[in-house]
């Protein structure tokens, strides 16, 4: 089967995106899948030919992005032709057909690639794809639409606020806040963007003054990434991730056994943001199942699996969760396209829970064959 394995893209993770589609290209059963890797450059240009994501040194170093170069060819899409509608444009300007594509593994994070953009494009093609469809990629991609379905199917988040960036002035969002009666410390964070970036965590000050002060320079920051911003209350609560598996459509979904990111350095100021997540290897590990009791993580895979449905999931998501200390079970934020290197949570969760990564990297595939 010939699998299109798009990657890139124009959001802040397309690096994070090229470093889960060289794991998934590493490890896609050859007896099974002909890959066809499309990578998508920051800019929205989308190439065939470029630099193979499986030659990639991923130790450290700069992060890797597509671009195109000397070999590439840019590629033009059909939607009139349906599956067979991808074509690549030749240096003398002819267009070359790519032939028949069983299946797209849009292996993309962050907006236009895991916010039901794409997820829209492919359906209009009518290929199947790999995960979410265009409704559940859009709400989860957006953490105050994600409280709004989840809240109303009954599942607790994180009490929170939205503001507009582009106009909000920070006394005003200091109002907001005490209307809404958040303790600090709060986390502020752009609406649909992923990898924490641009998220600040803002300490109570020691004035107004002070406080109006760092709030406003903390939805600044996250307003370089979204005019949406969220104004979230910190949780006092372990983060428990937990991989939910639905590879075939309208089966039941499953739950892995909840993981742990555990840090290494014991620094309490220090949350689990970009720098740790990416660029220090040494800075935690994952742990999978999480030191809690049995009931806990039981209770964890049930509200990830029901936070799956409410959505109205698909294929995989990562759902991330505060365990408080009273045992409230919340959900942090879901994500459709969790991070997918060998090492990242989703793949260990669930070889934790007995599918290896190739293994899961079929049955997400073969789910979706028509
Ligand atoms: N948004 C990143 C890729 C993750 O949640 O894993
Ligand atoms: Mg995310």
């Amino acid at each position: 089967k010939r699998i299109v394995v798009l990657y890139g893209g124009r959001a802040d993770e397309h690096s994070i995106s090229c470093i889960s589609t060289a794991g998934v290209l590493g490890a896609l059963d050859a007896d099974k899948f002909e890959p066809i890797p499309v990578g998508i450059t920051k800019d929205g240009k989308w190439i065939v030919d470029g630099e193979d994501p499986r030659g990639w040194n991923l130790d450290g170093g700069a992060l890797p992005i597509v671009e195109k170069t000397p070999g590439s060819r840019d590629v033009v899409l059909d939607v009139a032709l349906g599956k067979d509608g991808f074509f690549a444009r030749n240096a003398d300007g002819t267009l070359e057909s790519f032939g028949h594509v069983d299946a797209v593994f849009p292996v993309l994070h962050g907006p236009y690639g895991e916010d039901g953009t794409v997820q829209g494009l492919l359906e209009m093609m009518d290929v199947p794809y790999v995960g979410c469809g265009v409704f559940a990629s859009a709400a989860c991609m957006d953490k105050h639409y994600t409280k709004v379905v989840l809240n109303a199917a009954g599942i607790p988040t994180a009490p929170g606020i939205m503001v507009d960036a582009r106009t909000v002035k920070p006394e005003e969002a200091l109002a907001k806040v005490a209307e809404a009666q958040l303790a600090y410390p709060l986390f502020v964070k752009p609406s649909r963007a992923g990898s924490s970036f641009g998220v600040t965590k803002v300490e109570a000050a020691h004035s107004p003054e002070e406080q109006a002060k760092q709030l406003g320079e903390a939805i600044a920051e996250a307003g370089k990434h979204d005019w949406k911003v969220l104004i979230e209350q910190g949780i006092d609560g372990r983060e428990i991730e937990c991989a939910v598996l639905c590879a075939e459509p309208g089966s039941e979904p499953e739950a892995s056994w909840p993981g742990e990111i555990v840090l290494d350095h014991n620094d309490d100021d220090q949350f689990y943001d970009f720098d740790s997540k990416y660029m220090d290897s040494t800075a935690s590990h994952v742990e999978v199942p999480a030191n809690l009791p049995v009931s806990v993580l039981e209770d964890v895979r049930d509200v990830a699996r029901r936070a799956f449905v409410a959505v109205d999931g698909a294929g995989l998501s990562r759902v991330d969760t505060f365990v408080c200390p009273d045992g409230t079970v919340m959900v942090n934020e879901i994500n459709t396209m969790p991070g997918f290197t060998p090492i990242s949570m989703y793949p260990k969760a669930w070889e934790a829970t007995g599918v290896g990564y190739t293994e899961l990297i079929t049955r997400l595939i073969e789910g979706v064959l028509r």
